[in-house]
């Protein structure tokens, strides 16, 4: 006889429906499993015939196939235990009970315990959408899946639980929807700490309000990593959309924790330099997400920036521009999102005191180009709001009045993003920083001053077309934190400004 239940796989963030069918038929003992299974799948055989002995079972003695369909499509993970287990008690007749609108989704341990899976999100979703009216998932997935809206989750923590609800001997009420509470956005690390350096707090303000990328240079000491790690505070609130991709891919990558069930908090990634192009871009035979997928609708923060790999810096250009990374592999390609605001921070020089005020830097001039160097220019130019962080004054350290909270600052970048909201209203752009090339001239309309001092600056630092876009549309966003709806000549006067760093240190314009 043949028996089938109802799993899940996913390739990327899609997830697909898995039908896994069992023959039993008479012949020699023998365990087929096709359907293009891993090697993690193919394993599935010896602990779903540990866990059916120890829960009291006897493994079928017969010739047994189980087909995983659709037959083309890779099936990845130790998830399909449990709908195997559950097919092959059906097969054999040792339990009957009608499943064919379920979804089993789980590993086994050899005792029978569920282990918690990846990617449940997605799969739950998909589930539903195909009209699938019940799925039964590890317990330890449960609080990801309560966030689901009709559709019944069961959660066990082990095998005997679940058989005893299937069967009725021992039912349970599916796990409780329960919508996500408001993020808590309160943090240790405020603004209200850093001394001093109001310029680079309003250009992490302005960069914050509409997701554009930001560079930060100056001598050690001077604060970029501490101003840096402020900035998820003064994010703005994620939209239930944006809350639900991130968490599909943080599940994906198996990084849910299980008090949360949705990620709310942006999210704020900061590799170390030694980081590998796969760890950042995403990788592996069975390839999950990257650094930059994981920062998807957050921050990606990558302190000393000359300290990456060259590669490092190179793999990160086309998706910083599509918003979406793609990793090819001889199954297949897969993409990830990863529309992130990149911050760097880094030193002018290896001494750290090029530039500086007062104190002379020991480089010489090829070192310090050298250095610089390691930083291509199609990256820089990705970077649309170059700050300088000098030394911090004495007097300003020494201070005690506090300065502008996070609070205070999130205030204005949330009442710039509800502007942005109103304009993208319809679209899937979420901030000024994602403004296609096309809506350019819709969506940043200036006065005629402005266009006549962006003319000019165009000439004069001989933009290239992109650091063209790039200033409009941080223009774009200074004119929506003063509430402009035209962007007028200090804003792009501004904007400009944030581009002259390269000048500086790059061609040594001191
Ligand atoms: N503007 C500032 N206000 C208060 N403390 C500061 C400031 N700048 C630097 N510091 C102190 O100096 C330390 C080093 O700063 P850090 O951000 O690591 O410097 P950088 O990354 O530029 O080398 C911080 O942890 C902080 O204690
Ligand atoms: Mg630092």
């Amino acid at each position: 006889m043949v028996a089938k239940t109802y799993s899940m796989g996913l390739f990327g963030m899609e997830a697909f429906p898995v039908e896994v069918e069992t023959d039993l038929s008479p012949g020699l003992p023998a365990f087929e499993l096709v359907g293009l299974p891993d090697a993690s799948v193919r394993e599935s055989r010896d602990r779903v015939r540990s866990a059916l002995k120890n829960c009291g079972f006897s493994f079928p003695v017969s010739r047994i196939t189980i087909n995983l369909a659709p037959a083309d499509k890779r099936k990845e993970g130790p998830i399909y235990d449990l709908p195997i287990f559950i097919s092959l008690l059906q097969a054999n007749r040792q339990l009957t009970f009608a499943v064919t609108d379920s979804v089993f989704i789980g590993e086994l341990s050899l005792s029978g315990d569920l282990r918690p899976a990846r990617g449940v999100l997605s799969m739950i979703l998909k589930a539903k959408e195909l009209g699938f009216t019940s799925v039964f998932i590890p317990w330890e997935n449960a609080t990801e899946a309560s966030i689901v809206k009709d559709i019944q989750v069961f959660a066990f923590k082990h095998i005997t639980e679940l058989l005893q609800h299937l069967t009725g001997e021992k039912m349970v009420a599916p796990y409780p929807f329960s919508p996500p509470k408001p993020a808590n956005l309160t943090t240790d690390l405020d603004f209200a700490d850093v001394k001093g350096q109001s310029e680079a707090k309003r250009a992490l303000e302005i960069a914050a309000a509409g997701g554009h990328n930001i560079l930060l240079i100056g001598p050690p000491g001077s604060g970029k990593s501490m101003l840096a790690k402020r900035l998820p505070s003064i994010l703005p609130t994620m939209t239930f959309d944006e809350a639900i991709e991130t968490t599909k891919i943080h599940s994906i990558a198996g990084f849910m924790d299980k008090e949360h069930a949705l990620v709310q908090t942006r999210p704020f990634r900061s590799p170390h330099h030694t980081v590998s192009t796969a760890g950042l871009s995403g990788g592996g035979t069975v390839p999950r997400p990257g650094e930059i997928s994981m920062a998807h609708n957050g921050v990606l923060f990558l302190d000393e920036l000359p300290e990456f790999s060259r590669s490092a810096m190179e793999i990160l250009r086309q998706p910083l521009e599509d918003n979406m990374v793609t990793i090819s592999r001889v199954s297949g390609s897969i993409s990830y999102p990863c529309n992130v605001m990149l911050v760097a921070a880094m030193n002018p020089c290896p001494c750290g005191y090029f530039g500086h005020s007062s104190r002379p830097c020991i480089c010489s001039l090829r070192a310090v180009n050298q250095y610089l160097g390691k930083i291509s220019g199609p990256l820089l130019d990705r970077l649309d709001l170059h700050i300088e962080v000098p030394p911090v004054e004495f007097q300003d350290l020494s201070n005690a009045e506090k300065s502008e909270s996070s609070a205070q600052i999130r205030l204005r970048v949330e009442q710039a993003r509800t502007l942005q909201q109103k304009r993208f209203a319809g679209t899937d752009i979420h901030a000024n920083a994602n403004i296609p090339s096309a809506g350019l001239r819709e969506m940043c309309e200036m006065t005629s001053s402005a266009v006549g001092i962006l003319e000019r600056a165009f000439e004069q630092f001989s933009f290239s077309a992109r650091t063209y876009d790039r200033v409009l549309k941080v223009s774009r966003t200074i004119a929506d934190l003063d509430g402009s709806v035209l962007i007028d000549l200090p804003h792009v006067a501004e904007a400009v400004q944030y581009r002259s760093l390269d000048r500086k240190y790059w061609l040594n314009e001191l």
